[in-house]
Parts: C-alpha cells; sequence; structure tokens
C-alpha cells in the first residue's frame, strides 16, 4: 500500500523527527475539529465501508470538522491497488453519501487521504507491513492516534484483535482504539468469550461497540429532553405514566440481505441493541454528570431492573412472527423459522417503574417505516365528561418520533369548536422546522467520537451482556412456542394485538397520532 502524502513541504525538507502539524480550516455547522488521526478498515471490501464508514468520514471532511491531516486505509484480503480502492470508495458516495452528487472540490481533497491494505486478517506478516506503514505516517504526517475498525464478519473480531496486539498496535499501555461492528456474540456465552478475549488485547475505554442508534441525532435528544426540562421529570414514573411503546418498524423486507438475516432473525437483529438502548435511555435515571460512565452507569441499571423472563410468562408477553413470503426470499431456507417480527412486553422492577409495561416492536416489512416511542399517560378521570364519551376519555400521549420526521408531539384532549364534544389534538415539535434540514448521519457522530476518544454513545461491556441475557430466555423460551404469520404492508400478527389487548391496551396507531 502507499498511502499519499500530504505533509507540507516545510515538514518533508525537515531532517529532524519534529513533524509541523497542518492547521485545519474551521469547521461548518458548529462540529469540533477531530485531532490527525489514521482510521484503519479490517473488512474494506465489504458493504458498511462504502455505504456507511467512508460516506461517514467524506461527510465529516465536508463539514470542516477533519484535521488538516488524516489517513483513511482499507485493510482487506482481495489484491487491489490504491487507485481501485478510491475508485470503489468514489462509487459507493456516488450511491449513498448525503452529499450526492459529490461535489469536486470535496472528491479531490478527500480522495488523496484513502488507501489500500492488502492482508489476511490472521497473516501476522501482514500486521507487521501494517504497522511499518504506521510508522511512517507519524514519522512523516505526524499522525498518531490509531483507530482500527473491525467491518468484518464478527468470527473475525478476536483474531484481528490478538493480532493487533502482537503487533504491538494494541495494549493495555498502547492508545490503539479498535472499534467493532454489531452484533457482538449471538448469544450471552459467546458476548461473554468475546469481552474477555478482547479485554485480554486492550482496556475496556479503548473499545469502542458500535450501536448506530445511539448515534442518531434524536436518539442523543432523548438525553436532552429528558434532563435539559424541568416538566417531564415530575410525570416520568409510574404515577402518571400507564406504558411505553417502543416501535421501530421497517417497510422493507429483508431484501438482498437473506443469508445474514436468516440466521439471525429481529431479536438479535434488532432488539437485543437498537430497541435496548432505546429502552435503556427512556427509562434511564438522571446520571451523575454527562461522562461517558456516569450515562452508561445509568443505562446498565435499567437492564440489571429487567427481570429474566420466566419460560411461563414467555407465550403471553412475547410474539414472533414471520410475514409471509419471508421464506422464498433469496437465501432464506424454504422452512426457515427465523422471525421477521418481535413483540415484548418488559417490567422494570425498580421504584420509577414498578408495574409499567414497556412494550417493545420490531419487524420488516411493515405498513412504513416508523421508529418512535410513544409514552402513554394515565387515563384522565372521566367524571365530568361521563354523561357524554362513558368512561374512556382518550389517554394523553407523548410521541417521541426517531425517524422519518424527526420530533416531538404531545397529544392532549381538547374541545371542539362550537360543540360540546372532546377531541385529541397534536401539539407539535418537528426537528427540520426548528433547526432546518441538516442531519449528520449517525455514522458521522459516531465515527468522529471514536476518533475523538468519546466512548459515551458506545455500549460498554456489562450493557451488552445484560441485553444477551433478556434476550436469551426469551429466545430460549420460543423453542417452544409457535410461530405466527402476518402479512407484508400491514402492523404485524393479530397475536401482538391481543398481547396488549390482554391488558387493556393497544398498540397506539402511528399512522394517526392524534387518537391515542
Ligand atoms: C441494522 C440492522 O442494525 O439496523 C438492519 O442490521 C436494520 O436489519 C437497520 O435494517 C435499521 O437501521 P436504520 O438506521 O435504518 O433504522
Amino acid at each position: 500500500m502507499s498511502p499519499t502524502a500530504t505533509a507540507p513541504a516545510k515538514a518533508k525538507a525537515a531532517k529532524t523527527t519534529s513533524v509541523t502539524i497542518p492547521q485545519p480550516a474551521p469547521a461548518k455547522n458548529g462540529q469540533r475539529i477531530l485531532p490527525p488521526f489514521v482510521m484503519v478498515i479490517f473488512g474494506a471490501s465489504g458493504d458498511l465501508t462504502n455505504r456507511k464508514l467512508v460516506p461517514a468520514l467524506f461527510g465529516l471532511q465536508h463539514e470542516g470538522a477533519m484535521p488538516a491531516d488524516y489517513s483513511i486505509i482499507g485493510f482487506a484480503r482481495r489484491p487491489k491497488s490504491d487507485q481501485e480502492f478510491r475508485q470503489e470508495m468514489k462509487e459507493g458516495l456516488d450511491k449513498f453519501s448525503r452529499l450526492r452528487p459529490v461535489s469536486d472540490t470535496d472528491w479531490k481533497n478527500f480522495t488523496p487521504k484513502l488507501s489500500y491494505h492488502q492482508g489476511n486478517f490472521d497473516d501476522p506478516a501482514a500486521y507487521q507491513a501494517l504497522k511499518k506503514t504506521l510508522d511512517e505516517l507519524r514519522k512523516t504526517r505526524g499522525l498518531t492516534q490509531h483507530i482500527f475498525y473491525l467491518a468484518t464478519a464478527p468470527d473475525y473480531f478476536a483474531t484481528v484483535v490478538q493480532q493487533l496486539a502482537a503487533a504491538g498496535l494494541v495494549g493495555h499501555h498502547i492508545p490503539g482504539r479498535v472499534v467493532v461492528e454489531k452484533p457482538f456474540g449471538h448469544d450471552y456465552a459467546s458476548a461473554k468469550t468475546l469481552v474477555t478475549d478482547l479485554q485480554a488485547c486492550l482496556d475496556e475505554s479503548n473499545l469502542f461497540r458500535i450501536d448506530h442508534y445511539l448515534g442518531k441525532e434524536t436518539v442523543q435528544n432523548l438525553l436532552y429532553f429528558r434532563f435539559a426540562n424541568s416538566i417531564w421529570e415530575p410525570i416520568w414514573n409510574s404515577n402518571l405514566i400507564d406504558n411505553i411503546q417502543i416501535t421501530v418498524a421497517e417497510k422493507e423486507g429483508v431484501g438482498t440481505r437473506g443469508a445474514f438475516y436468516d440466521g439471525v432473525g429481529a431479536m438479535r437483529d434488532m432488539v437485543q441493541n437498537h430497541m435496548m438502548q432505546l429502552l435503556s435511555i427512556t427509562a434511564m435515571e438522571p446520571p451523575a454528570n454527562l461522562s461517558s460512565e456516569s450515562i452508561r452507569d445509568e443505562k446498565v441499571k435499567v437492564l440489571r431492573s429487567i427481570p429474566t423472563p420466566k419460560a411461563e410468562i414467555i407465550p403471553a408477553s412475547t410474539v414472533r412472527a414471520q410475514y409471509d413470503g419471508y421464506r422464498q426470499t433469496d437465501r432464506v431456507a424454504p422452512d426457515s423459522s427465523t422471525e421477521t417480527y418481535a413483540a415484548l412486553k418488559l417490567q422494570i422492577d425498580n421504584w420509577r417503574w414498578s408495574g409499567v409495561p414497556f412494550y417493545l416492536r420490531t419487524g420488516k416489512a411493515l405498513s412504513s417505516r416508523a421508529s418512535e416511542i410513544v409514552v402513554v399517560f394515565r387515563r384522565p378521570p372521566a367524571a365530568l365528561f361521563r354523561a357524554e364519551f362513558g368512561d374512556l376519555l382518550h389517554r394523553n400521549a407523548m410521541h417521541i418520533r426517531l425517524q422519518p420526521d424527526e420530533g416531538v408531539h404531545l397529544c392532549f384532549n381538547a374541545k371542539q369548536p362550537g360543540r360540546s364534544s372532546v377531541q385529541p389534538v397534536d401539539m407539535e415539535f418537528c426537528y427540520s422546522t426548528e433547526f432546518g434540514s441538516y442531519s449528520p448521519e449517525a455514522y458521522e457522530r459516531l465515527l468522529g467520537d471514536a476518533i475523538f476518544g468519546d466512548s459515551t454513545l458506545f455500549t460498554r461491556a456489562d450493557e451488552v451482556l445484560e441485553a444477551w441475557r433478556i434476550v436469551d430466555s426469551i429466545r430460549d423460551g420460543w423453542k417452544n412456542s409457535p410461530m405466527a404469520k402476518y402479512s407484508t404492508g400491514s402492523w404485524g400478527p393479530a397475536e401482538s394485538d391481543r398481547m396488549l389487548q390482554a391488558d387493556g391496551n393497544n398498540w397506539v396507531d402511528l399512522d394517526a397520532r392524534a387518537k391515542a
């Protein structure tokens, strides 16, 4: 590989080892400027690299967040020149960048930072060669901070980290950071082994486990929404809240990802990570401060307060389902028993939430793409309006919409003008109206944080293990329970509706918020 040096002439001419670090231009949109770095992406030929990672790094460059010098090295098995790698990344940007069409100036600034390193993940010689390249970058361009991004199949996580450690690129007293993609293990036992294997090679503080939901602006806003306002906290508990519903619905089916998805299913693909994170942030206590450890301490306490679901409650408190036609998907087993939909009811057994059900649902091929947290408040006393409306006044509900149309809506009852009737109405805060359309991709934020060394938005080992504890016990219970079916384009199986109806509740209609 041949990283293109862009250090200024002055630095090149110097005979000493001191390096002149070029000064970056000011960043746009209030972005911080990142320190100089080298990011090595393992699995650089994969989908994630050109769909998400390189577009995110390109986005950071466009926003002016990048330092004046940095280097991105793609590491993969296939032989490829730097030029071929750059061309592939350009094609990815043309398809997936939020900044399409890619401007010539942006590309001209970005392309020299990209280079390619061919190597097998288990070949020590490939890591020695990588070390040589990194040493060279340190000497010639002053790039000392290394970030190793593992966009590989999870089976390689331990191998790559062990090889990096053997080459002296990461270690307990070495500042190299490792970023790992999900899934982190496929159950509690494998995740635990992985925790042990990785922690043997580097400190937890240098390990960044990605959950891209934590990089979404609206998910981060949950913390601000809850803890930068005084009006919600007094009502954010079982005194006034009846139930909380968390939905992550996808309109797309499994599509071309059959081979991956059929071995995973909705529970492990979405619930163990993204949904457990949403649940923890919604339910956590105020942290002592905004440090990554304080925030993650509070999140993990929520998960610890969820009792392991016992086999006997699983049929009534969980639903697994598959959409019609899933088994005909390319590279899906014709008799597949993988769930494409999961719904569950969890209890958080602590002072704040005792008795409040948390309903979670996620699925593919549903009616629409909608990720939303709905806080449903207790029904108002009907006394004054009973004669006209019976006992069932609409319940107030707060919708925290994560995507699309990010925003917060509060549904409450109002008098219809000119009539003596009550109608639920919607008070609305919309992100794009308030702040304009600029919204960085989740990966921009997360890669920036990893480069910066801020692990707040990454999951800690104990959080991952607690989530597996809950998910494993439900999946064990599912071994003896039937698979429900649902039609594509619906809101999921009838069994899911029945699960809530058994508690006197309903899934809030996300297509018609005001009818909560
Ligand atoms: C990924 C899952 O983690 O998240 C995918 O593996 C899923 O199956 C995706 O489609 C959803 O992410 P987003 O950001 O589109 O909601």
